[in-house]
């Protein structure tokens, strides 16, 4: 007889995947899919990174595995870039590179937390945090976010949730997923300060930092030692599938992270740490993919509205519009099923970040070409219009 799967495994899906799943299907049944679903760039990794990489690849070297906290020179790279972009000194000995910013969180978890212990983060948020976070035993606490506080959790909030019991650890994202909203040097400075105040572990997701259109992000690790910073190559970089990113920890954890990375997953993938090491060189061909960004938001914020999407974020950064469709459904799951189904465009239902509140909302990602984003835009109209909704 087999065991039934454990507990802690049944975990809700990750219905952006599932989407895109979905769709995947559609297209090998010979359908034609607009992209709205998935956050990752269509652009591929930078010319240099690839270049790179099969440059590794034919030399023969063996690319076996790395020290855990990755290649020498990339950390010393990215300690580099902290100090040009951000003008930030951080030494590469707090610099771990990961399986993706995935892994980074997983480290991030277990390194200060134990099983049973209460991680606060906004509701609406990136799906797996709270996913992975229940994976091991640890229990997200939503904060409710609200358009007007530009859906990012604030001090009353975390006081409001302490009274539960206490709260070991506060998860933020600026820009965050799926709004794009950023909180101000003044709202990080004021969760740090309320982080510093109660024994509370902030975790900085900062994967979309290079990826802001007007207002300057600021780093948590700007006004805080303590925290630990999440970043990945996937977004900026464009290296969504060559799973590498990063984080920072604190100096009093490089050594528990060391060895939890060791044994988790020895090292991160060679070849794409070549790979991510040539992509820091590639500033004007990545700065050059925010036009297409910027573009693709101006063509929906002008179209969605007059179609009955309402109430979007303040979308500052990373590349996603959330906003209300309360005029169209009441099932937002359903609803993407269907625009799937009917329409031929992809797109999230707001449940995936909001298991409360997200039934009326949606998450349109702009991250693809211009042409996929005018092709979903004509699509939307057409599907919505023969349903006399427009
Ligand atoms: C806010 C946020 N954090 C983390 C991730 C995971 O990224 P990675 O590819 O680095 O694992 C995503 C992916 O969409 C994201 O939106």
């Amino acid at each position: 007889m087999s065991n039934p799967p454990s507990r802690r495994s049944q975990v809700d899906s990750f219905i952006a995947m599932d989407i895109m799943a979905a769709a995947a299907t559609a297209e090998r049944a010979g359908r034609d899919i607009a992209h709205l679903e998935v956050g990752q760039p269509g652009t591929p990794a930078p010319a240099k990174a690839r270049e790179a990489a099969i440059a590794a690849l034919k030399s023969g070297e063996p690319l076996g595995y790395t020290e855990a906290l990755g290649n020498r020179a990339l950390r010393e790279r990215i300690a580099r870039m902290y100090a040009e972009v951000h003008g930030l000194s951080v030494p590469a000995e707090r610099i771990v590179v990961t399986t993706g910013s995935s892994a980074g969180f997983l480290l991030a978890f277990l390194s200060v937390m134990e099983a049973g212990d209460r991680l606060a983060l906004a509701d609406p948020g990136y799906p797996s945090y709270r996913n992975i976070l229940r994976s091991i035993d640890i229990a997200p606490v939503s904060l409710p976010a609200t358009l007007a506080d530009g859906y990012q959790p604030t001090p009353a909030q975390l006081a409001e949730a302490r009274g539960e019991g206490p709260i070991k650890a506060l998860l933020v994202a600026s820009p965050a997923n799926p709004t794009g909203t950023m909180l101000s040097r003044e709202q990080m400075q004021a969760l740090i300060d309320d982080c510093n105040q109660h024994d509370t572990t902030l975790i900085s997701d900062e994967i979309y930092d290079r990826l802001t259109y007007g207002i300057r992000p600021t780093s948590a690790l700007a006004l805080s030692d303590t925290a630990i910073v999440i970043n990945s190559f996937s977004k900026f970089h464009c290296m969504t599938g060559w799973r590498i990113g990063w984080m920072v920890v604190p100096e009093v954890l490089i050594r528990t992270v060391e060895r939890l990375a060791q044994n988790h997953f020895i090292c991160p993938p060679h070849v794409s740490q070549v790979a991510a090491l040539a992509a820091m060189d590639c500033e004007a061909e990545l700065s050059g993919h925010l036009e297409t960004y910027l573009a693709n938001r101006a063509l929906l914020l002008e179209a969605l509205p007059g179609l009955g999407f309402k109430d979007f974020a303040p979308a500052d950064g990373a590349f996603y519009l959330y906003g209300d469709v309360s005029d169209l459904t009441t099932d937002s799951a359903g609803f993407a099923r269907r625009m799937l189904d009917e329409a031929g465009v992809a797109a999230v239902p707001g449940i995936d970040f909001d298991p409360a509140r997200g039934a009326q909302t949606m998450r349109f990602s702009f991250a693809g070409s211009r042409e996929t984003v005018e092709k979903a835009v004509e699509r939307l109209d057409r599907w919505l219009g023969s349903r006399g909704l427009s």
